[in-house]
């Protein structure tokens, strides 16, 4: 619907998140918004809080104050249960850590992605078959795909099958922390064409966090996190 553009993919007001411990840190936010079908690469230095960025957009941690809407729904307003089940069917999530169930094969890891998100399930015919096209797409052999516990693939592997969780179902938004970083180049790019063919399908906001500037020209908007945060680092308590 026409009105539906107006409604950014992501939106953050006076946002204020601190992790306590032994080397606090605190990320405050003023205003940082992402348009509807935008692609947005998120730069920043080791430690600069990009990850942290990430968890408060994908709503696995809650901020202090402030607030946070993804697609036009205010986060604050979900209850924790309610706000998984948005996540699973509206973030394609790829995690620096991928958060793989190891025992499970690459297959399964995939379909996984669908057995909370009846939205994301509800896009595609066969989920067998469509996890199978990412994969293969991703350079993944269906015998190792269908038959390895994912504990047994490598971390590039590993990572592949992470993007191909994130993509099923065409999420309205996509988030991917670092997901190039255990690839050569070639890897890399068939990675990034898989991704932004498959974002601009299915219209997909995309946010990706990277060290590599290089990546840039492909994304529609080059954000540094210390251009919009503003970071403090307080001594151990
Ligand atoms: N789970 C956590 N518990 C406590 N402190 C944390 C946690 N995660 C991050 N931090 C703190 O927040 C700071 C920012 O971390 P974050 O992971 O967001 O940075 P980053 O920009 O993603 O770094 P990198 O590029 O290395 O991934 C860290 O320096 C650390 O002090
Ligand atoms: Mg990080």
């Amino acid at each position: 619907m026409k009105e539906n553009t107006a409604i950014n993919a992501v939106q953050l007001r006076d946002v204020s998140f601190t992790w306590t411990g032994r080397s606090p840190f605190r990320l405050d936010i003023e205003d940082f918004s992402i348009a509807s079908g935008e692609t947005v690469l998120l730069l920043g230095e080791s430690g600069s809080g990009k990850s942290t960025l990430l968890s408060l957009i994908c709503g696995v941690i809650a901020p202090e104050q402030g607030d946070i809407q993804v697609g036009g729904t205010r986060l604050a307003d979900l209850s924790s249960g309610a706000r998984d089940q948005f996540r699973a069917n509206h973030i394609g999530v790829i995690f620096q850590q991928f958060n793989l169930l190891s025992y499970a094969t690459a297959l399964d890891n995939v379909l996984l992605a669908l057995h909370f998100a009846p939205e994301r399930r509800g896009r595609i015919g066969n989920p067998r078959a469509e996890a199978l096209r990412l994969t293969d797409a991703l350079g993944l052999p269906d015998s190792l795909v269908i038959n390895a516990p994912a504990s047994a693939l490598s971390v590039g592997q590993q990572q592949r099958v992470a993007v191909a969780r994130a993509l099923i179902g065409a999420p309205a938004l996509i988030v991917a922390d670092e997901p190039t970083s255990s690839l050569d180049a070639d890897a890399q790019a068939s990675f990034l064409d898989l991704l932004f063919a498959q974002a601009k399908e299915a219209n997909s906001t995309l946010l990706m966090v990277s060290h590599d500037e290089r990546l840039g020209a492909r994304f529609d908007r080059l954000v540094d996190l210390g251009n919009v945060a503003h970071v403090e680092r307080g001594q151990a308590a």
